[in-house]
């Protein structure tokens, strides 16, 4: 249905199957899904941002024919690989290796908190295929998930977004045919924090679908719980609250629709989708908090949906980069320029 609807592949041009609308249609699709479904969200904006846009910046013909027209139509899922147990914010310091070894590379390592791993075809990950060069030694491969060599981790038990499945995935020596190395050698890490500043414009929609999600809860059941005779909107305390969500709110589409604009006019945007994803995601945090508030005892249960808000918002604020991570990318291009 997605698919059909061409939310798997907004950015992608048409020619290779996509709907090829900019960036802040894709930002409006993923808020707007994010509103019912933060985990539906990341789906989709994982497979949009750190896939199909791969494919679209850095892969070659073959490549986007075999791959990139089934992710646009949604006939193949695509999940992305760089974090390992010990290389998080840190993230170049990998330790998966690629060695060539005549027309394939072989892969051995282990990657984590891969969102879409266990349900994705194919995944994208980053691998030292020159350890002595740092970061320059990092590239990018297409792994299709039927390759030998790939064995599965469980599917992680989060607290929020829970029907998008993440897990680790153990490469034991996989022989990765050469045609899937991504552009050339050593140009992984830049494919890579290229890709995640256009992917923190999708998880900054997704704050933003949650926190509008808060709102729309909020002002409904405030209007119709009555306490001490009137209704609970009445209140000054809770108008407070609600207030500060709908500013916030705002404040949030305008820095996404910035980030998004200046990714469109092909501009720099590293600093502006930082500035976005870090005040976005707190307002998602705030925003459900203060709903669960609004709610009360009844926010507190799983039956009304709002506590389940609060805790899908957590996740904006860590993974793409932690708002620590955010506060860091806007202060260094602060202090340079
Ligand atoms: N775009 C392009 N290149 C960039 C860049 C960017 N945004 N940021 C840095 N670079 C380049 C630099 O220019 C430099 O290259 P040159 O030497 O050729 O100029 C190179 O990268 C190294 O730069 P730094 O020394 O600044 O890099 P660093 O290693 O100190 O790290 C960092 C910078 C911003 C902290 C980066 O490591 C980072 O963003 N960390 C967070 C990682 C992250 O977001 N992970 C998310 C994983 S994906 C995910 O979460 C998906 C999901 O599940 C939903």
């Amino acid at each position: 249905m997605m698919g059909e609807l061409g939310y798997m592949g907004i950015m992608v041009p048409e020619k290779w199957c996509g709907a090829g609308m900019d960036t802040i249609s894709y930002s409006l699709i993923i808020e707007e899904i994010s509103r019912i479904d933060a985990a539906a969200g990341v789906i989709v904006s994982v497979n949009n941002s750190l896939v199909c846009q791969i494919f679209v910046n850095y892969g070659n013909d073959f490549q986007n024919e075999t791959y990139l027209k089934g992710l646009a139509k949604g006939e193949l899922l695509g999940s992305f690989s760089l974090s390992e147990p010990q290389s998080g914010s840190d993230a170049s310091n990998l330790k998966t290796i690629a060695v060539k070894d005549g027309s394939h590379y072989i892969l051995n390592g282990t990657k984590n908190w891969v969102t879409n791993g266990i349900n994705s075809d194919l995944v994208i990950v980053m691998a030292m295929t020159d350890k002595s060069k740092g970061y320059k030694g990092i590239s990018a491969f297409i792994i299709p998930k039927d390759l030998d060599g790939i064995l599965l981790g469980n599917k992680e038990d989060k607290l929020g977004i829970r029907s998008s499945d993440t897990c680790e995935i153990h490469f034991d020596n996989c022989r990765v045919p050469i045609e899937n190395l991504i552009s050339d050698e050593g140009e992984g890490y830049r494919i890579a924090l290229t890709s995640i500043d256009g992917g923190r414009i999708g998880i900054a929609s997704q704050a933003l679908g949650i926190a509008q999600a808060a709102l729309d809860k909020s002002k409904s059941y405030a209007k119709e719980r009555k306490q001490f005779g009137r209704s609970i909107a009445d209140f000054g305390a809770i108008q407070e609250k609600i207030a500060s969500m709908g500013t916030n709110i705002e404040a949030s589409r305008l820095l996404i629709h910035n980030a998004a604009l200046l990714k469109d006019m092909h501009k720099r945007f590293t600093k502006e989708a930082a500035m976005a994803k870090s005040f976005a995601s707190q307002t998602a945090m705030d925003a459900a908090t203060d709903c669960v508030q609004i709610f009360g005892g009844y926010g507190y249960m799983q039956d009304y949906g709002v506590e389940r808000l609060m805790r899908d918002a957590k996740i904006t604020q860590i993974y793409e980069g932690t708002t620590e991570i955010q506060k860091m990318v806007i202060a260094r291009e602060l202090l340079e320029n």
